[in-house]
This record gives structure tokens, sequence and C-alpha cells, in this order.
């Protein structure tokens, strides 16, 4: 065996060297695409990032890559007027959000009829895994330009194996098996803030349900059951003048900006935040277990989408640190609520605002000792 050959210790042999630890699959495969790959904590605007031509799909594209991009990634790729991108099927599990732009996507799968998914500005849904999908613009002089927020390293990562990933037979009936209307943009609300959908034609006009234990005048809707993902989602919106609680959970979580202006601040547990200033299009990831807390400066309501590494209420799949999906009392545990915030964060608002000119309507926290305040920054 070439290390017992090898071996001598007083020449420096394999037993007195380091270990060097390869670089993750996920990230040799991203290296040999040819295409811009970004490494960022935030994006100021989705529809500005700078493209290459990527092979594999035949179309304009790039990586990006937020916090924690171990579980979950985003690619961005672009069509031209009329332009196809290649058929690509995998056995990860993507997000299709649409930045801009109008077109179709063809849902391929053998054995049954194909499915055509018309989609426009703000889209949303997710080709069931393993599934050819082509994208085509349908648009004849507007480009169309669409993110991908995938859990591509997670599974590449697991498998290590290109021709597993992109070159499978199997066929996940249990998931999609062509059914008529499957990606009509119905849904069925199954219960308080959770709606079951698998397409849905512009988020920034979706229901959302109240949700006043994550700040005044919160909204919010998770969706579940698209597409069967194991990844989740959830829209919110909050209203201008007023800004959420802080809370925290666990990685991957790409927070997108549909409307409004404002600014995030992102904290460890002790540390100094963060602060992301956002608006349309803009994306971040709040890290691993750190506290965020989002900020509506503009003059009309803030509406976001998170798309996550897991937590699709019905096909829970674990990773990582808790969530809200797997602890019951998470929300409650890793909230901070307003009257133990540090009364530096309701200043820094007033002060925000008072430059943009909008109303503050938030009032200020009767700041006393109803708990001991975790994390504040
Ligand atoms: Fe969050």
């Amino acid at each position: 065996m070439a290390i017992v050959d090898n071996f001598n210790a007083s020449q420096g042999g394999p037993e007195t060297q380091k270990f060097k630890r390869p670089k993750p699959f996920y990230e040799l495969w991203q290296a040999k695409q040819g295409i811009p790959s970004y490494t960022t904590f935030h994006v100021q605007d989705l529809a500005a990032v700078e493209l290459a031509h990527w092979d594999l799909l035949g179309v304009d594209g790039c990586f990006m890559n937020l916090e924690d991009p171990f579980l979950i990634s985003s690619m961005i790729i672009e069509l031209k007027p009329g332009q196809k991108t290649k058929p690509l099927k995998h056995m990860f599990e993507t997000w299709i959000f649409v930045i801009k732009g109008k077109g179709e996507t063809l849902i391929r799968q053998d054995g049954v009829k194909d499915s055509v998914i018309p989609w426009q500005s703000r889209s949303l849904f997710g080709p069931p895994l393993n599934t050819t999908y082509q994208h085509r613009n349908t648009d004849s002089t507007e480009t169309a330009r669409i993110l991908m927020v995938t859990n591509a390293p997670l599974t590449m990562n697991l498998y290590h194996n290109e021709r597993y990933v992109f070159d499978n037979p199997f066929v996940f009936e249990d998931r999609y098996s062509g059914q008529q209307g499957y990606f009509n943009p119905t849904y069925e609300i199954i219960a308080q803030r959770y709606v079951r959908t698998n397409m849905i034609t512009d988020v920034r006009d979706y229901y959302l349900h109240e949700w006043k234990e994550r700040g005044i005048g919160a909204r919010t809707v998770f969706l579940t059951g698209m597409s069967h993902h194991t990844v989740g989602a959830h829209v919110s919106e909050f209203e201008p003048g007023t800004y959420k609680k802080a809370h925290r959970h666990g990685p991957g979580a790409h927070v997108i900006i549909l409307e409004g202006e404002g600014y995030s601040l992102n904290w460890k547990e002790g540390d100094k935040p963060t602060r992301v200033d956002w608006h349309e299009n803009s994306m971040f990831s709040p890290p691993d277990m750190w506290y965020h807390q989002h900020f509506n400066t503009g003059k009309g309501p803030a509406r976001y989408l998170a798309l996550k590494s897991k937590g699709a209420p019905e096909h829970l799949c674990r990773i990582g640190a808790p969530g809200p999906n797997s602890d019951p009392d998470f929300a409650q545990k890793h909230q901070i609520e307003h009257e133990d915030e540090d009364p530096a964060i309701y200043d820094e608002f007033a002060a925000e605002l008072r430059k943009t000119g909008a109303e503050l309507r938030q009032p200020r926290p009767e700041y006393g000792n109803r708990h001991a305040a975790p994390g504040r920054p």
C-alpha cells in the first residue's frame, strides 16, 4: 500500500503531515461551471447582478452563496427575449422565483402528459423533484430573470456524484404524476397562516394572515405542500412606520424583499449587529441562530419572501439547529419582545424615519424586566 511504502517519519512521512480538507463537492462543481460565483452577506439588487453564459442551461447565470451555504444556496439565470433554457432535471429541490419577466416552464416526467406553467414577475413555484423542466421567455422584447434557491449543496455533498444527481431515472410519483391542474394557481387554506398550493402567480399580491405576535400589523402565510418540497417558504408583510420583533432560528432562510424599503439588523448573541439596507429585489440570509429584526422605513408596506433550507410543514426534514416547526415553544424562546429590546433599537428606527419622512407608528416600548432579554446587541 502506498501509505505504508511511503511511511518514513524521520523524512516527514504522512503521519507528520497535516490533513488538508478537500473542498466540498458542491463548491468544486460550482467552480467547473464557468460562471460567476459570488459569496456575500447580502445582494442589493437581484436584477442587477452580473451573469455569464452557463452551458448547463444554455443561458446566462451565476451562483449566489449567502451565509451558511452548506444546506441551501442560490443561482440566478436570465433568458433573453424568446430564449429557452436547455431541459434539466436533478435530485435536489429548487424554488423558482421570477425576479422579472414573462414566460412559461414545461414540466416533463416519463409516462405522463407534460405540464406547462405560465409565469410572470414575482411568480413562485417548484419543479417537482427530478422532473425535467425547461423555461421559455415568451416576451419578444424584455429579458426574464429567475432566482433558484436550492438544496443542491446538501444533496450534492451527500452523494458527490454528478450522474446520480443530474441523470437519475428515479420517478417520484408520490410528489407528481402529471395530474391535470397540478400547477393551477389555486390555494387551500389548511390552517391559520398555512396555505397549500403548487403555484403562486404573484407573491406580492398573495393572501396573508394577521400574526400580531411578530409585531404590529405583521401578516404572514406559510406555504406548504408546494410540489411536496421539503424546503419551506413563507411570505410576510409589515406596516409602514413599524418594525418586527427580533427572533432567531436555524440557517439558510433566503429573505427576498418583494416591496418596500427598510433595513434589517442581524447579530450573534453578544455581538454588534450587521445592518443590511434593503429595497425591492434585495436578498440576504440571517446566519445560523443569529437574531434578526426587520425595520420598515418606507411609506408603504414592506413585504418579503423567505425561501428556506427546510421546514415545509407537511414534510418536515429536520436539519441542523431547531426551528419553529420542530419545537412548539421555539418562537417564544427565541423571540425578543419589544419591552426587552435595547432602547437604542427604537431610537435608531425613529432617527431613520426622520430621514425618510415616513410617519412613526410604532409606539415606544415600555421597557422593563418582563424577563431577561436574550442576546441584546
Ligand atoms: Fe427569521
